[in-house]
């Protein structure tokens, strides 16, 4: 099975979990990594990263692959992740649980979370749960990094998650329509 045929059952068996039919663009890809500056040490944490759209980008600008920690929910995914990217390290876990399975981890401390987490869909309770995570997670001046989709932007959980993360963090930035993707998105970046 090809990435695109596992990324459409995986959705139609739990379409909020996923949250898209497809995998995110190569453009959407770069926009997503783009301008972040890692250095040797600087942990980075992908949420969500379903069958590795973003993942190979990310491998591309950390300067070490022992640095990266993915992050996600289905089995399914991790599976082809952990084939398709042998040096990085991919677990099953859930966002909730990142500050958790950071400190258990032994890595150092993080610089940057691409999160992929469909937030426009994620209830109050559980947001409020991953952002208080994301609190205890991020020092100060480390960067979380998401997209939500165009059609998505006003939904009142998209509009509450961010902000929620405006709460923690000093500085938003909002990308352009990157349209080159279905659907289109916008990526947003806080630094905290
Ligand atoms: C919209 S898909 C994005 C996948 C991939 N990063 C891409 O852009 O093509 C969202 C991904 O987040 C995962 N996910 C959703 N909620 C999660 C949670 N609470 N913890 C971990 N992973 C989660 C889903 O299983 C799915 O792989």
């Amino acid at each position: 099975m090809n990435g695109g045929w596992i990324f459409l059952t995986r959705f139609l068996r739990d379409p909020i979990g996923v949250g898209a039919v497809c995998p995110s663009s190569r453009i959407l890809a770069r926009a997503m990594t783009n301008g972040l500056e890692l250095s040797p040490g600087d942990t980075v944490i992908e949420l969500g990263p379903g069958t590795g759209a973003f993942t190979g980008y990310i491998d591309k600008i950390i300067p070490d692959s022992d640095d990266y920690l993915g992050i996600e929910q289905d089995v399914k995914f991790v599976e082809v992740l952990n084939n398709q990217f042998p040096g990085l390290r991919v677990i099953v876990g859930q966002a909730e649980d990142t500050h958790q399975i950071h400190l258990d981890s032994g890595y150092k401390p993080v610089k940057a979370v691409i999160s992929s987490i469909p937030f426009a869909l994620v209830k109050d309770n559980a947001q409020i749960k991953i952002v208080d995570d994301l609190r205890r997670l991020l020092p100060p001046g480390s960067i979380f990094r998401t997209f939500q989709y165009l059609h998505t932007y006003r939904l009142p959980l998209a509009a509450r998650f961010r902000r929620r993360m405006d709460e923690i963090s000093t500085t938003f930035y909002r990308s352009k329509p990157v349209m080159a993707n279905i659907p289109p998105a916008f990526v947003l970046t806080w630094i905290v």
